[in-house]
């Protein structure tokens, strides 16, 4: 080996003993007859010296002639440093260098690889191997590698079996759109990338597998955001002869597992709520339970009072903003802007300030009466100090607004911590949603999910009423994971596709081969599927899942190191026969 250690390896309790090291030069500080570098490598910085009068006379020209990034190697005595440096391992000591070989010189670096950098996001991505040199990067991908190991330790010694299902697939016309792969051997013909395993999950519970899970790459060619790559990892699961509350508590445990293991917290125990208190409460499948400000409905206690915006509300609900009454008149008419901001889509706010002395002041004094206020604050829980944001307007519209301030007020209060979480199972989804740009149901979750047997005869009558055996966790208002319990035999799959608007024909060749595998014994089973990048994002309190993914696409969907998507030769495109449909 070209080092005896790494660079972060040595203490105070090695000096006197001959090394070598081989690393990045980090910095290079040169004082006249002394010359420090800072060598780095994974591991960490340790500090060499080169001084006037050792055996080498070259040897201080050759260390202070070093560029950045040199990968260079030294050899010499570990001493102890006379000003010691307690913000790194190896502060206390350093490595005298008696020898010096470069091993291979670098070009000036496009930005400075330390901590604090002065490159910018395009240039970084564009030089990712660079920024992967930094410490606060590798470790984020050190944190996902360390996630990985545990997670597939836990599921090992459940007897959960990782199994490898094809990357190559074919195109379904359900979720989001698919990425497209033409077939040269097959003209015409094209594979999909998965979306998800799932239904090679469900065959492998066919199969009697019992316990599956991947840690597994997915793709989905949807709108990018900061928790949205176009290819992403799940740690997908499948469970055979499972209820609902067996997948709840055997992942509540991955969880836990990983939290204790990786984070070293204790995870409090998973709260449960219905969707439907989700969205009355929170106006979202997926709240943040760190703070409060629950949703309170105004209805009874605001309509008919003369104000008529209220008045013809299908629905008035408020927050309390605790402490937020002593906000200025700026700060309230700031709020209102964003809120009528078209992203939110507010049309305005009202405000009442609780304040400390018990009055109530509100931006709708002229149509109610102290006592109506008191009435409000009551119903909201509010104390004195705080500070009452209404809305209203039609039920869905005003919940998703309402849901927005919400956020955006734990923020401004601080009261969305990054080291506190929240975890939270959502039930009973819906099955089935309407989607008006087709003008037919969709399904909620996947169409492999089974309605609850209570809800069963509502397809017929009430598609849109089915609740779902359907599970989210959210984390800090993350949807970390959902699953499901599944439909195993062929008559409610087809009864299913049916409502989902699929002709007897398109069901057979979409999904024949899974209503066939039904037919031969499937077992009882369910699932779910963890988006990794966002759950190591929750643990290294990042807002951007692509921090912790090696090489991600920007949000055009482009790599922009390796230059994708790219086009392709004449003679690709050729041999694919997908010419002319390109051209066009
Ligand atoms: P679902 O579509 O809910 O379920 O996906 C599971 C989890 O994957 C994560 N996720 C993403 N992460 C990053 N980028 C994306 N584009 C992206 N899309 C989804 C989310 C989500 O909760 N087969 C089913 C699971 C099942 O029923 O077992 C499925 O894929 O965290």
């Amino acid at each position: 080996m070209l080092r005896t250690h790494t660079c972060g390896e040595l203490r105070i309790g090695d000096v006197g003993q001959e090394v070598t090291l081989s690393g990045w030069v980090q910095r290079v500080r040169n004082k006249g007859g002394l010359v420090w570098v800072d060598l780095r490598d994974r591991y960490g910085v340790t500090q060499l010296i080169f001084e006037e009068g050792s055996s080498d006379p070259a040897l201080l020209e050759k260390a202070a002639s070093l560029g950045r990034e040199f990968v260079i190697q030294a050899s010499g005595e570990v001493i102890e440093r006379t000003s010691k440096n307690k913000k790194i391992p190896t502060g206390e000591i350093e490595l005298k260098a008696a020898k010096l070989d470069v091993l291979n010189a670098a070009k000036v670096p496009p930005f400075v690889i330390e901590d604090e950098t002065d490159g910018g996001e395009e240039l970084r991505m564009k030089y990712r191997y660079l920024d992967l040199r930094r410490a606060v990067v590798r470790e984020k991908l050190q944190l996902r590698h360390r996630m990985m190991q545990e997670t597939r330790k836990f599921m090992d010694k459940l007897d959960f079996m990782e199994v490898e299902t094809p990357v190559l697939i074919k195109s379904t016309p359900e979720g989001a759109r698919d990425f497209l792969v033409p077939s040269r051997i097959n003209q015409g013909e094209f594979y999909a990338l998965p979306q998800s395993p799932q239904t090679f999950k469900q065959l492998l519970m066919v199969s009697g597998f019992d316990r599956y899970f991947q840690i597994v790459k997915c793709f989905r060619d949807e709108d990018l955001r900061a928790d949205r790559q176009p290819e992403f990892t799940q740690i997908d699961c499948e469970m055979s002869f499972v209820d609902q509350e067996d997948i709840l508590s055997t992942f509540e445990g991955l969880i836990k597992h990983l939290f204790a293991n990786v984070k070293k917290v204790e995870l409090p125990e998973v709260e449960r709520m219905t969707f439907a208190d989700a969205m009355k409460y929170y106006g979202n499948d997926k709240p943040d339970l760190r703070f409060d400000m629950k949703f309170v409905e105004l209805n009874e206690l605001s309509q008919n009072k003369g104000f008529k915006i209220f008045d013809d509300a299908e629905l008035v609900a408020g927050i309390c903003a605790p402490g937020a009454a002593a906000y200025t008149r700026k700060q309230i008419d700031a709020i209102t802007e964003w809120v009528k901001r078209p992203q939110v889509g507010a049309k305005g706010l009202v405000y009442v300030k609780y304040n400390e002395d018990g009055s109530l002041k509100s931006s709708v004094d002229k149509f109610y009466s102290q006592e109506d206020l008191k009435s409000w604050a009551e119903a909201m829980n509010a104390n004195p100090g705080d500070l009452l944001l209404i809305l209203s307007g039609d039920t869905n519209a005003t919940r998703k607004q309402l849901s927005e301030l919400r956020l955006k007020m734990g923020s401004d209060l601080g009261l969305r911590d990054k080291n506190t979480f929240k975890p939270l199972w959502v039930l009973d989804f819906p099955l089935l949603e309407w989607d008006e740009e087709s003008g037919r149901f969709h399904a909620m979750h996947h169409p492999f999910t089974s309605p609850k047997s209570e809800d069963f005869a509502l397809l017929e009558t009430d598609p849109g009423a089915v609740r779902a055996n359907a599970y989210d966790l959210v984390i800090n208002g993350v949807e970390i994971g959902g699953g499901s319990i599944r439909i195993h035999d062929r008559d409610t799959q087809k009864t299913m596709f049916k409502h989902l608007g699929f002709t007897d024909e398109d069901a057979q060749a979409q999904f024949g081969f899974l209503m066939e595998a039904f037919e031969y014994g499937a077992p009882p089973h369910g699932g779910i599927a963890f988006g990794f990048d966002r759950l190591c994002a929750i643990f290294g309190g990042s807002d951007s899942i692509r921090d912790y993914i090696a090489f991600p696409k920007n949000n055009s969907g482009r790599d922009v190191m390796i230059d994708s998507p790219s086009a392709i030769s004449e003679d690709q495109l050729q041999e694919l026969s997908i010419q002319l449909a390109l051209k066009k």
